[in-house]
């Protein structure tokens, strides 16, 4: 890492836990790499406190922007003078840009690194079955960018199940012709299965779907990034599913939150990489 001084441009990742995250590491290298001045700390905020956090961030001025995550990414489009269309569809944030007034602009990345990292894979979506248990923030991008990207049939599956319906509501209003269900804990029948919700993160959590039900033919993709082998993952491999670690998910959309949040323009590297 550069050395940081007072030049130096902060930005933070707010999340409850926070000892699981890996974007300050991911991020830190981004920045050494393309030379930015600027540096990613974590800070452990509970939800009670959220608020009152994010009208202090405002008045920061040497905070440029930051990553929003577990549990707080839902309420965050709430707290932004302006949100990305695509992030109030979704109805979470998870990268927040601060202008230099002290505005904040929200944006939601998870849909689209989790896309880029299957289509990396060389995993197919388009015209396949999806089910997804988990419809907080990460389960709602995920929803949206599967029927974005054509899948076939999208199930949703949540612990309270009001959150499934709602977004089921709404994909089905954006989505009609898409042929939309509410799951259970069952995701056989299913081409990709996907793990959004936070069970996993802990060792003692309980497994977020019956592992019994998974079948040899079934991709497993999990959100969670640390643990890398999360028991649902260890679980399908040993039902001889191809897996996929959350870490991909993040990788993919590491340099466009920080495109998003002005500290690099990915675009450029994208163009540099290639030319
Ligand atoms: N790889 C990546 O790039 C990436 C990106 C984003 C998030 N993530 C990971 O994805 C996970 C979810 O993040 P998020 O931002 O979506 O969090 P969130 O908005 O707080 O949503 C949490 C989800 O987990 C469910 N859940 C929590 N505790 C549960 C329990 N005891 N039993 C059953 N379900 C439970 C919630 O269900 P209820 O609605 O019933 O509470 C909800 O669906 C986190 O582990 C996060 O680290 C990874």
């Amino acid at each position: 890492m550069q050395e940081i001084t007072g030049r130096t441009r902060i930005f933070a990742i707010l999340a409850d836990p926070i000892h699981h995250v890996t974007t300050p590491q991911l991020m830190n290298q981004v920045f050494s790499s393309r030379g930015v001045d600027g540096v990613m700390v974590p800070f452990h905020v509970f939800p009670r406190h959220f608020k009152q956090m994010i009208r202090a961030l405002r008045d920061l001025q040497n905070l440029d922007g930051f990553i929003v995550t577990v549990p707080h990414k839902t309420i965050m489009p709430a707290l932004c003078d302006e949100v990305t269309p695509g992030a109030e569809q979704i109805g979470a944030v998870n990268a927040v840009r601060r202008t230099p007034e002290g505005r904040l602009l929200g944006g939601m990345l998870d849909g689209v690194g989790f896309i880029i990292a299957l289509h990396r894979e060389g995993i197919q979506i388009r015209g396949r079955s999806a089910y997804v248990m988990g419809a907080g923030g990460a389960g709602s991008a995920v929803a949206f960018a599967l029927a974005e990207a054509g899948v076939a049939r999208l199930t949703i599956a949540n612990r309270t199940s009001e959150k499934a319906n709602e977004l089921v509501d709404r994909i089905a209003s954006r989505f009609p012709k898409l042929a939309l269900a509410i799951g259970t804990r069952d995701p056989s029948g299913q081409d990709i299965v996907v793990n959004a919700t936070s069970l996993g993160l802990y060792a003692a959590d309980p497994l977020p779907l019956d592992v019994e039900r998974l079948e040899p033919a079934q991709i497993v993709v999990e959100a969670i990034v640390q643990p890398a082998e999360t028991p649902l993952l260890a679980a399908a491999k040993i039902r001889g599913c191809r897996v996929q670690y959350g870490l991909a998910m993040l990788v993919c959309q590491i340099e466009l939150m920080a495109d998003f949040m002005g500290a690099v323009d990915s675009r450029s590297a994208t163009e540099s990489r290639n030319g």
